[in-house]
């Protein structure tokens, strides 16, 4: 009873700096066992499952809200994305969080990154092609975060299937201590993934936007009798049909791979993921096909 007590008013503590979060770094008793979760901030529900699922596993849990500019290759998409940290504090208070890190673009990147990562030739689909520079520019600050917060396991969202496959990735190859826990796609009631762009849309936009995912179910109906190659071109043709949204593209991937498969016998478990623009916010999502 007294631990459920003081587990509930347990202090959330805010850094702002990276001295201010090695302060309250140290003061944490059991560092060898940190859930972590990395957001741009912008914080959803999406978010808070991610949150939720690291204090039920971890005997700390650190979230950091930054905007990484390496990871954006237009500039226009980095001044707009949306930043409420206040409002993103105001969220965590209840999660049982124990340190929020709000770092400054000089705490993460005292000098300039010009690090190449080996990404293992997963970017060469999805979004690899489509926002040159993207996934390295992930790897950059992934990695530092990870330096500076040494923890245990580090919870992603597969509404970005690809980034969570490609940080498996690397964190492996660098031989980083660190769990990757890949958590399930949050929806909202109409079928909308869980975005922080959604706040972007406007009112038609947001009522256009579930027929992304609306579609996406069909695919797993077309699949029993057409070829991947058709069910991707049937997904676009659809999505395209409203005349607010705009496919960029379609994929059907190994997923694990993810590489494009002609057949669906190619592998063992398969993932549709595609790029809508509602423009000018881009909205992504995945399903898994098999
Ligand atoms: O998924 C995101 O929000 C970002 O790509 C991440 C992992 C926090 C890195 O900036």
């Amino acid at each position: 009873m007294q631990k459920i007590f003081f587990e509930t008013i347990r202090k959330m503590i805010i850094a702002k700096t990276l001295s201010e979060f090695e302060a309250a770094y140290r003061s944490l008793p059991r560092k060898s066992d940190i859930g972590f979760v990395p957001t741009m901030g912008a914080l959803h529900q999406g978010h808070i499952s991610l949150v939720k699922k690291s204090v039920s596993e971890s005997s700390h849990t650190i979230v950091s809200i930054f905007v990484n500019p390496t990871q954006f290759n237009n500039r226009q998409d980095l001044e707009n994305y949306p930043r409420h940290p206040e409002q993103d504090c105001v969220l965590l208070k209840e999660t049982g969080v124990d340190i929020v890190f709000i770092p400054r673009t000089e705490d993460i990147y005292p000098e300039e990154d010009n690090r190449i990562f080996d990404l293992g030739g997963l970017d060469r689909y999805g979004e690899g092609p489509r926002r040159p520079g993207h996934f390295n520019g992930v790897a950059q600050v992934v990695t530092r975060l990870f330096d500076i917060v040494k923890p245990a396991r580090a919870y992603f969202g597969e509404k970005d299937f690809q980034q969570v496959a490609i940080i498996s990735y690397f964190v492996k190859n660098l031989n980083y201590p660190v769990r990757i826990v890949p958590c399930p796609i949050v929806r909202e009631e109409d079928g909308l993934a869980k975005s922080s762009r959604n706040t972007l849309l406007t009112s038609r936009q947001r009522e256009a936007a579930p027929h992304i995912y609306k579609t996406l179910c069909l695919a797993a109906e077309w699949m029993k009798e057409s070829t991947p190659q058709q069910v991707a071109e049937k997904v676009k043709t659809e999505i395209d049909k409203n005349p607010l949204l705009e496919t960029e593209y379609v994929e059907i991937v190994n997923a694990e791979t993810l590489q494009p498969v002609s057949g669906w016998d190619e592998a063992r478990h398969i993932r549709l993921w595609c790029a809508v623009y509602a423009r000018p916010v881009r909205l992504i999502d995945n399903i898994q096909l098999k």
